[in-house]
């Protein structure tokens, strides 16, 4: 596949339903992402029955407005790449019955991408030439979203070892309980970064979480926020402030501790930071600090740091010059292992 092959990537593995076209030296061509949030704030979490249900009504329009906002008709496409897991498998059903059918209707070859690894991918996306970044291994990637926290070393392009994982809750998904515990609203993450922008990151120490290696593990932390509510009471605006810089500062040096660890033990040459929860400013600011190690710190454009297609769709294009496509009898999965090797649990 030549570097200005065209693929339409989908993606429909959790509340957004997204398809873009991206080049397959990484160039972006367009990223349409349909965000479900307003269905979902009300039950402070994503309902998998609403989400496949919007994704049914949304993916023809979307993929038909990726295609239409790049400027491409389907016999431009040399690929179509589609998620599988790891997500919500009736949302997973959708993308995927989707992209079997343009598949099959355009004569387009197809790849299923494991979701995480796409996360990973997003940090080669570029919409001009100078934003082009490349890989150097050996190099961490941490995947912080709703879902996952891993932290993985990449050898090379195709040999990955995962590190460490949440023994408990995801990163992101401990940003949104603790938004939710302080009324801030649905998806927590920014809700809280927004919120916390007032605050002191000093004003409460919240315990750091004590595990062994490189996993993580933030169900304490989260229930010292709520023993802390529970004791103030009444919680006034900029308490609430304080309580979210708080929190956030919390999660922020449990994270940057072990990413640097891994990255100064294995020697990498780059720090990946990805997935929903990388686009918080405070995050990158402080994932910043690794170049004075002289190690090289990349994380995607904020736009390709939530969930979006452009990844899938370079990740997609990264696997078929490596393995070819894959046949139309692939299923979808709730859990993978990385790097979407072998399905774990159906
Ligand atoms: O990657 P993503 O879109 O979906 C999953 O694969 O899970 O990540 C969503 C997560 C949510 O937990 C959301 O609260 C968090 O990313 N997030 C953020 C920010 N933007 C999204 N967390 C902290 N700061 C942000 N600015
Ligand atoms: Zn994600």
């Amino acid at each position: 596949m030549s570097d200005d092959a065209l693929v339409l990537g989908i993606e429909t593995s959790c509340d957004e339903t997204a398809a873009a076209v991206v080049r397959a030296d990484g160039m972006v061509l367009s990223s349409v992402v349909a965000s479900q949030d307003e269905f979902h704030a009300h039950f402070g979490g994503v309902v998998p029955e609403i989400a496949s249900r919007r994704h049914a009504e949304l993916i023809t329009a979307v993929v038909a407005e990726a295609l239409s906002a790049a400027e491409v008709e389907p016999a431009d496409l040399s690929l179509i790449a589609v998620v599988n897991g790891p997500g919500l498998i009736g949302s997973l059903v959708v993308g995927v019955a989707a992209a079997k059918a343009y598949s099959v209707a355009w004569s387009l070859p197809i790849v299923a991408v494991n979701h995480v690894e796409a996360h990973v991918t997003a940090a080669w996306l570029f919409r001009s030439p100078e934003e082009r970044r490349c890989p150097t291994y050996p190099a961490v990637a941490l995947v912080v979203s709703g879902g996952h926290t891993d932290l993985v070393l990449l050898r090379s392009d195709e040999d990955a070892q995962v590190l460490g994982s949440t023994r408990d809750d995801a990163a992101g998904e401990a940003l949104d309980k603790a938004a939710r515990l302080l009324g801030l609203g649905y998806p927590g993450g920014p809700a809280l970064e927004r919120a916390g922008k007032e605050g002191q990151p000093t004003a409460f120490s919240l315990p750091a979480p004590h595990v062994p290696g490189y996993d993580f593990s933030f169900a304490g932390l989260k229930s010292a926020l709520a023993r802390l509510v529970e004791e103030m009471g009444e919680v006034s605006h900029s308490r609430i402030a304080d309580l979210a810089a708080s929190f956030q500062e919390a999660i922020v040096r449990v994270l940057w501790e072990k990413a640097r660890a891994a990255a100064l033990e294995t020697c990498a040459r780059q720090l990946i930071l990805a997935g929903g929860v990388a686009a918080n400013t405070r995050l990158r600011q402080v994932f910043c600090q690794i170049e004075a190690d002289g190690i090289e710190f990349v994380a995607p454009a904020r736009e390709f740091c939530t969930d979006n297609a452009a990844m899938v769709a370079l990740c997609g294009a990264t696997l078929y010059r490596r393995r070819g496509a894959d046949d139309l009898t692939f299923d979808v999965f709730s859990a993978l292992p990385w790097p979407g090797a072998k399905a774990s649990t159906r």
